[in-house]
């Protein structure tokens, strides 16, 4: 794994792991939930879901939540800003490109100015590994994390995690969590596992709930270090094998902004760890298929897949409104003061 990203903290998995400087409400990495917060998310998740909308509305009505992309994102801006609008409160993008940013203001100025403008909850999307945690020591406020480089996305860990209940528990999806929760699941992570913070944070939290997962994919994609990142974590170089293993595949995209002049044979990535229909059928065909997006459609996974009867890729989308009014709910209602 990457030498740049922040180190994840070793402690039992019960345990909460939020920091005292960040504010009760943040949810900067996977680890700052102990198993009781993933159970109460999911289980807010589903009744937010079903709500009465007007009730809904009234949850966080005109509270003000600030979305801060400094990268491109389609589901993740656009589920969190719909959550937020389902809940009553009143958003403002502040996109890199089309903002002082440009001009060479920092993360810490930009974020004293959305506070100075009524921000009370900033959800923030940073190429730099880390960058969340600056922001939270620089406004106190509750800070989301939409992806921070190539450390974690821990919003998009939960979603997952809520799709793949949804089918090993059904009815109980949103029922509370424990060790063994997924215990018989394993869960393949195939593809560009270096540079993914989707990896990184379904890597920290499955195991906690039991699950296998096993890493796949060539070495400069995937060093052996990936292993070292926490217990239930293994890593099979032979998709296919990897695949007969697997309740769950979760594939993932080369990520060509941060490959830095590796130059990969695509030909051979895709003859090795492409899902196509035929290797589905052939050795996972009951597997549910996962992808976090977006999808280059013909590198690491078909058309056929990609929207075959096995893909709960539109149903990870769906989780992401559902999961993101929990976090929202939980940022600007949790109870404490942030100490700094
Ligand atoms: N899964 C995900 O983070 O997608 P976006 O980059 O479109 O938000």
């Amino acid at each position: 794994m990457p030498k740049t990203k922040p180190k994840p903290r070793k402690t039992p998995s019960s345990s909460p792991q939020q920091t005292s400087f960040h504010h009760p409400g943040s949810l900067l990495s996977v680890n700052d939930l102990a198993l009781e917060d993933i159970g109460h998310v999911l289980k807010l998740a589903s009744v937010l879901e079903t709500e009465d909308p007007l009730k809904r509305m009234k949850r966080l009505f005109k509270r003000r939540v600030s979305l801060l992309f400094y990268e491109s994102s389609t589901r993740t801006r656009t589920s969190f800003e719909l959550a937020a609008k389902q809940l009553g409160a009143d958003t403002v993008l502040v996109s890199a490109l089309s903002s002082s940013i440009e001009k060479g203001e920092s993360l810490k100025d930009t974020g004293i100015t959305l506070r100075a403008l009524g921000a009370e909850c900033i959800i923030l999307r940073h190429p730099n590994s880390g960058a969340p945690y600056v922001l939270s020591r620089a406004t106190g406020l509750p800070i989301l994390n939409a992806g921070d480089g190539m450390h974690e996305h821990p919003s998009q860990a939960l979603l997952d995690l809520r799709t793949i209940l949804q089918h090993v528990r059904g009815a109980k999806a949103a029922g509370p969590v424990s060790e063994t929760t997924l215990k018989g699941v394993t869960v393949t992570i195939c593809g560009d596992i270096f540079h993914s913070r989707v990896a990184r944070s379904n890597m920290l939290l499955l195991p906690r709930l039991g699950a296998r997962v096993v890493l796949c994919g060539p070495s400069a994609l995937l060093p052996e270090t990936a292993a070292d990142a926490g217990p239930g974590i293994t890593i099979e170089r032979n998709f296919d094998q990897a695949l007969q293993q697997s309740q769950v595949v979760m594939m993932l995209r080369i990520q060509a902004e941060r490959l830095a002049g590796l130059n990969l044979d695509l030909d051979e990535y895709k003859l090795r760890y492409q899902a196509n229909a035929e290797r589905i059928a052939a050795h996972a065909s009951k597997a549910l298929i996962m992808h976090p997006g977006p999808i280059i459609r013909g590198l690491e996974m078909t058309s056929e897949v990609a929207d075959g009867p096995q893909s709960a890729i539109a149903e990870q989308v769906r989780n992401g409104v559902a999961i993101r009014m929990a976090l929202l709910v939980r940022a600007l209602t949790a109870k404490g003061k942030t100490s700094r």
